[in-house]
């Protein structure tokens, strides 16, 4: 492993996982490859932009020219795959986005990466492939029950890394991490949307019942994992990166508040998200054995989080504002007239 391409590299895991690898192997070449999407945001790599192993590249992952151009200068032999349409609302919205990139973007780069002849390739997906799990924990071999298009997206990014381990011989690992949270997240997933809104004291929209249960994991224990997986994962198999954090989306929105001072006055209860997944739980065994374990316990990593969007305006209060706003709108105007307190 000499030069990795980590693609989604400017979005919030991505950012975190380019600034860790940047600082901790200084003999590794770091290429960020990145479309800029509506997520994407170069000021996340501020921290690393004049390091000299660090370079930075803007094209599609379904773009196969463009990304033959950049594995052939760049000699790149290790794929880390974080680039994707992230957002489930926005996937029920306009799911064209999530077959584009995260299927066949996840396609485009593993054909272009075999003919290349590369080492290790590593898809970083998630938790939701496997669905709704009432209780107990997931784990790597349970069946895949995926419910928006934005899990069955990610889902089918998965299966066709894994056919290209099975019928290539592909050298492929796949990490699946939980609900993730921490500085530099794009202010429209819970805990960053919240903290922000909360901030000048607006509704905080809680979808049904604000029961549902999320698997909670800080960014940093998120791109370490990925880390020991790109180095120690057994190829062509999957590893959860669990949180092994569960809590209430009600829960967390009280501590949201809590943190910042503010009322409870603050929270809407809002129509329901559609297909909304109950519950997801996993268990990190198997990443546990090759020595990873998460090391923020999750009131910690909020107090740690919200204090960032408190002191960090500059970074969020540019991106609430054109599309943004207009994606506001279609999401939560009608819920937002329809809430009760
Ligand atoms: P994000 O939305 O913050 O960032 C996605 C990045 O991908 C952005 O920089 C965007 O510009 C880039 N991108 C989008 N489409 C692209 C394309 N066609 N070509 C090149 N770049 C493109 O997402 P995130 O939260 O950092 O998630 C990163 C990865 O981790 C995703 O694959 C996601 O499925 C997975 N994941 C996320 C979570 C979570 O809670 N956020 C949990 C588990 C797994
Ligand atoms: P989100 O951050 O969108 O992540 P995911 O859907 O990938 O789990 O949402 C986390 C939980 O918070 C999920 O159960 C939906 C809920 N939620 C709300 O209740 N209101 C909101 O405005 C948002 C964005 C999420």
């Amino acid at each position: 492993m000499k030069n990795i391409l980590v693609t989604g590299g400017a979005g919030f895991i991505g950012s975190a996982f380019v600034r860790h690898m940047v600082s901790s192997y200084p003999e590794y070449n770091i290429v960020c490859y990145d479309k800029l999407t509506y997520a994407g945001n170069i000021d996340n790599l501020l921290p690393v932009s004049d390091e000299e192993n660090y370079r930075f590249e803007r094209g599609d992952v379904a773009d196969r020219k463009t990304v033959e151009r950049v594995l052939n200068r760049y000699a790149i032999d290790t794929i880390v795959n974080f680039a994707a349409e992230s957002h489930v609302d926005r996937s029920i919205l306009d799911p064209d986005a999530f077959i584009h990139t995260d299927v066949v973007g996840a396609y485009i780069l593993l054909d272009e990466g075999r003919k290349h002849g590369i080492g290790r390739f590593c898809q970083v997906s998630t938790d939701e492939v496997y669905g709704d799990i009432e209780e107990g924990l997931s784990k790597e071999d349970d069946r895949f029950l995926p419910n928006s298009p934005y899990a069955a997206s990610k889902a089918g990014g998965e299966l066709m890394v894994r056919a290209y381990h099975v019928t290539y011989g592909m050298d492929t690992v796949i990490t699946r991490g939980s609900n993730t949270y921490g500085p530099y997240q794009y202010p429209e997933k819970l805990i960053p949307f919240f903290a922000t809104e909360a901030l000048d004291d607006r509704p905080l929209p809680v979808y049904g019942d604000g029961k549902q249960i999320r698997d909670w994991l800080y960014v940093d224990d998120h791109a370490r994992g990925v880390d020991r997986l790109l180095h120690a994962g057994k190829s062509g198999e999957a590893y959860n990166l669990a949180g092994e954090n569960q809590r209430h989306n009600i829960d967390v929105t009280r501590r949201i508040l809590q943190v910042l001072g503010k009322p409870e006055s603050l929270i809407r209860y809002v129509p329901d998200r559609e297909g909304h997944d109950r519950r997801y739980a996993m268990t990190a065994e198997k990443a546990r054995a090759l020595g990873w374990r998460r090391e923020y316990e999750f009131d910690r990593g909020l107090e740690a989080t919200v204090n960032w969007y408190m002191d960090n305006e500059w970074w969020w209060r540019k991106i609430k504002t054109g599309e943004y706003l207009e994606f506001y709108q279609r999401q939560y105007a009608a819920r937002l007239a329809a809430s009760s307190l």
